[in-house]
């Protein structure tokens, strides 16, 4: 039979991330495509003592829970994020999502109408890119430069497109790795406020850091006004384990609640199992979150600078690319006229995987950049890779030299 598929799902693309990850899937190819956090670095342990000490708590981890999130897990985040982060929030202005992803799903979904416009990165973060498809937005990308949008462009686009909200991954952002700068956080809050834009603050990666140097998220810079502009969403995923597809957004207590309506549609609330594991891990005579971070930062910033080295390799040249300063990821530019994504199946032959650039622009694509991951692999798996990456730029660049 002919299955007749709404024009909504045909309009999203299959992640390109997520292709490559099947594609590599099973085969001796090194992948620095995903951003997979280290698995031999998960807090195995630690999550199975915190699900003993659940479990002796009697079946409740197994029934139905509430839709917002296990109130002992906002609780404890809200504390956190106000010692750790100064983002002031009560549990009634905190839900908790299956992962940050859909976090982004359930405020697009109750804020947007199909043709509302979004102001995004550009690049910005592909399954965002996704998203926002689904709802039939118009995403209208913001020129962006290393040290966030630029203002002059931001407030022509505010103007001109009276958007429903801006997205940003300021700190250590995917796919770029760049940090927004001070001026730029309080430039593009106080832009929004003028122009009563909400602004979603997407940040799963801003506590793998590399350096001491924390510059303050959008969210702590709003403080706690009567009406938030500002929803801001981060996760366990990249600090604990993805698999526990736990995240969480901190928003005015009127989205949250306009958001656990959207939640109750879609899964009616995540894993309770789950949620009262990374409860229990918040308590430090459980597991010490801090420390791990720091290990895990420690481990990833080897990590980079391994990849980093072989960047420096005489064949990478004419490339640009910025050192990151934490999270997962390089962002490579290629020579202009190179087209990444030909070059990427030259890499696959030789062994190697990465992201071409495309994905990530909500407009014309830059086709000579590309994403590379340092998280997952260990540093010798990354000095082969990027041996077999490197061999297959110098055949591109031999094959292409007219370009
Ligand atoms: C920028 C960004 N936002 C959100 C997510 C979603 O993470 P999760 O749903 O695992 O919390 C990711 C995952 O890679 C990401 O890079």
């Amino acid at each position: 039979m002919q299955y007749s598929f709404s024009k909504r799902i045909q309009s999203v693309e299959s992640s390109a991330v997520r292709d490559i990850l099947k594609l590599t899937q099973g085969k001796s190819i090194i992948s620095f495509a995903g951003g997979l956090p280290a698995e031999e670095w998960f807090p195995v342990d630690a999550i199975r003592t915190a699900s003993e000490r659940v479990f002796r708590q009697g079946p409740q981890a197994l029934q139905y829970g509430l839709t917002e999130g296990t109130l002992s897990l906002r609780e404890r985040l809200a504390a956190r994020m106000g010692s750790q982060r100064n983002i002031q929030a009560d549990a009634e202005e905190l839900l908790i999502s299956s992962g940050s992803q859909q976090a982004i799903d359930l405020f697009a979904r109750a804020i947007l109408d199909p043709g509302d416009v979004v102001l995004v990165e550009n690049p910005t973060y592909l399954a965002c890119l996704q998203v926002l498809g689904m709802y039939n937005a118009r995403v209208i990308p913001v020129e962006s430069d290393d040290n966030g949008m630029v203002p002059e462009d931001l407030v022509a686009k505010l103007k001109q497109h009276q958007p429903k909200f801006v997205y940003v991954v300021p700190t250590f952002g995917n796919p770029t790795g760049r940090v927004w700068s001070l001026e730029r956080r309080e430039a593009l809050l106080r832009l929004c406020r003028e122009h009563e834009v909400l602004i979603l603050e997407d940040d799963p990666y801003g506590d793998l850091r590399f350096t001491s140097e924390r510059v303050p998220n959008i969210a702590a810079l709003e403080g706690r006004p009567e009406d938030r502009i500002v929803a801001y969403t981060s996760t366990f995923s990249k600090t604990v384990a993805p698999g526990l597809r736990t995240g969480w957004i901190v928003a005015d207590k009127r989205i949250i609640r306009m958001m656990a309506r959207a939640k109750q549609s879609s899964d009616l609330h995540s894993s309770v199992l789950d949620q009262l594991i990374l409860s229990e891990m918040l308590l430090p005579e459980v597991f010490k979150l801090d420390d791990h971070i720091h290990k895990l930062s420690a481990v990833y910033k080897e990590r980079m600078e391994t990849m980093a080295t072989e960047l420096q390799k005489e064949m990478w040249r004419d490339s640009k690319w910025n050192t990151p300063q934490g999270g997962m990821f390089f962002w490579v530019e290629l020579p202009e006229g190179l087209d990444a994504q030909t070059l990427l199946t030259c890499a696959v032959e030789k062994g190697v995987a990465f992201v071409p650039g495309t994905s990530f622009y909500a407009g014309e694509p830059k086709r000579n950049t590309m994403r590379l991951n340092f998280s997952f692999a260990q540093p010798e798996t990354i000095r082969t890779g990027m041996e077999r990456l490197t061999e297959a730029v110098s055949e591109f660049f031999g094959r292409y030299s007219g370009v």
